[in-house]
C-alpha cells in the first residue's frame, strides 16, 4: 500500500479536505481489515517519486497487488504510469478526496487507464475499499 507525497501530513493538512485521521489511523484500519481478510500489508509513503518507483518495482516480485494514493502525481507522474503499466499485478488507485469535485487541474488524471480501477471520495475508507478491491482481483475473484 503505497502513499506518495505530503500523505504523511495527514490530520494536519488541510483538514476540511482531508479529515483529521493521521496516515497511521488509516494505516491502522487497513490493517484491521487485512487480519479480517488473511493478507498480509505492507506500507509504504514517501515524498519521493523515485521511491515510488522502486516500491512498485519491487511489489511486483513479492506481492499479488498494489493499493496506491499517488498524491499529487496522480496528475502529472508518466514515470509511475509507465510502472505501473510495466507490472503485470493489478494496481488500485485511491483518493481520500474526490478530485473531480475540486480545482480542474485535479480532473487529468494520467494513472487512470493503467490502474485496474479507482476508489475516490471516501476519506480513509477509500484506502480499505482498495484493500477489498485488491484482494478480489489477487484472488482472481473479478475480472
Ligand atoms: C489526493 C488527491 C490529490 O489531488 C492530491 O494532490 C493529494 C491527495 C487524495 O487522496 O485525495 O495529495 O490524492
Amino acid at each position: 500500500m503505497l502513499s506518495g507525497p505530503n500523505l504523511n501530513l495527514l490530520g494536519e493538512r488541510e483538514p476540511e479536505v482531508y479529515g483529521h485521521h493521521t496516515l497511521e489511523d488509516v494505516q491502522r484500519m487497513v490493517e484491521e481489515r487485512a487480519q479480517q481478510l488473511g493478507v498480509e500489508v505492507r506500507f509504504v509513503q514517501s515524498n519521493h517519486e523515485g521511491v515510488l518507483l522502486d516500491e512498485l518495482h519491487r511489489a511486483r516480485l513479492d506481492c499479488e497487488a498494489v493499493v496506491i494514493n499517488p498524491g499529487a502525481f496522480t496528475h502529472t507522474s508518466i514515470a509511475l504510469r509507465d510502472a505501473i503499466a510495466a507490472i503485470r499485478i493489478p494496481v488500485v488507485e485511491v483518493h481520500l478526496s474526490n478530485p473531480y469535485a475540486r480545482e480542474a487541474f485535479r480532473r487529468r488524471m494520467v494513472l487512470a487507464p493503467v490502474v485496474r480501477g479507482q476508489v475516490l471520495g471516501f476519506g480513509p475508507q477509500s484506502y480499505v475499499l482498495g484493500l477489498e478491491a485488491a484482494v478480489h482481483l489477487a484472488r482472481g475473484e473479478t475480472q
